[in-house]
């Protein structure tokens, strides 16, 4: 970093004093800080006072700060001095601030800087017309946009010699001027064609809308391979608790035999012995009783037939 000094003696203006408008606005600066902590306006007043003077800060308008907010004189001469953001000494009408950082040096910031030595003179020195100063800094955060240069408030990005060059007519002729890019770029995007992210299904949303789809069926099928699973788990312990079914049903079990049932076909509620003996075959304690005489097979557990003698 460079040795900052006041501007010499010759060429300090005798007096400074905010205009009746910046005073107002410095009162509101104020204002916005708790009583004892006035100071902290200091920046914003003497970039105020930068500005009333043409674009730098004279040694009587950083003693007038440091009265405005009650400083020490030495306390407001530091900052003015530390932040490079303050000219100590006048500069054009056209202050041009050109990045030498890496970024803008790869891409030809050392071309832009002899355009301005031959144009403008040496660095930090003010044009014989009053238009035109320079000065170089460091990085101005527009480093995709290299090489660049701040004039005034203002960016002017991806400059060649040439544009640079019309640039500077423009300014000092008056005319418009294109702020930020000059080489037809919008922003900070590639130079010349897209080469990535070119697929326009980026950006109408089927991209996001096919991925969902995908998780909402992945998710649904694990619902249903989780309901699957539960229910076959519920007819498991359901057939676990269910008692064996005997390999040989009784007929008087048989639904096709109920009395109920042969009542409504018109049979007799008790079937006949024969048919009795036919539908028993499987049952050998039935047949033998069936064998043995005029007992009519029994009907439930309960009523076997078999009558206590005696
Ligand atoms: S290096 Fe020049 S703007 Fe960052």
């Amino acid at each position: 970093m460079s040795v900052r000094r006041l501007a010499p003696a010759e060429i300090q203006p005798p007096s400074f004093a905010f205009s009746a408008e910046n005073a107002v606005w410095a009162g509101h600066q104020i204002a916005k800080y708790p009583d004892g902590r006035q100071a902290s306006a200091v920046i914003p007043l003497l970039w105020r006072a930068q500005k009333q003077a043409g674009g730098w800060v004279p040694q009587k308008a950083i003693e007038h700060v440091a009265e405005v907010l009650g400083m020490g004189y030495i306390r407001v001469l530091e900052i003015a001095t530390f932040y490079t953001m303050f000219n100590l000494v006048p500069v054009g009408r056209h202050f041009v601030q050109l990045c030498g950082t890496t970024p803008c040096m790869l891409r030809g910031a050392q071309e832009l800087r002899k355009q301005l030595v031959g144009r403008i003179g040496p660095e930090k020195t003010v044009s014989a017309d009053g238009e035109f100063s320079w000065a170089e800094v460091e990085c101005l955060g527009a480093c995709c946009n290299a090489p660049m240069v701040q004039i005034n408030d203002d960016f002017y990005e991806d400059l060649t010699p040439e544009s640079l060059d019309k640039l500077l007519d423009d300014l000092a002729a008056g005319r418009p001027v294109k702020i930020g890019p000059q080489n037809g770029r919008v922003s900070s995007e590639p130079e010349g064609a897209v080469t990535t992210l070119t697929d326009s299904t980026l950006y109408d949303g089927s991209v996001v809308g096919a991925w969902r789809t995908r998780f909402e069926q992945e998710e649904k099928a694990k619902a249903e391979a989780a309901a699957a699973a539960a229910a076959a788990q519920a007819e498991a312990e359901a057939a676990k608790a269910q008692p064996a079914t005997p390999a040989t049903t009784r007929p008087e079990q048989k639904a096709s035999d109920s009395p109920a049932k042969r009542v409504a076909e018109g049979l007799p509620p008790v079937p006949a012995a024969a048919d009795h003996a036919a539908s028993a075959a499987t049952a050998p304690e039935q047949q033998e009783r069936v064998r043995g005489g005029s007992e009519a097979p029994a009907t439930d557990a309960g009523n076997t037939g078999d009558k206590p003698k005696g």
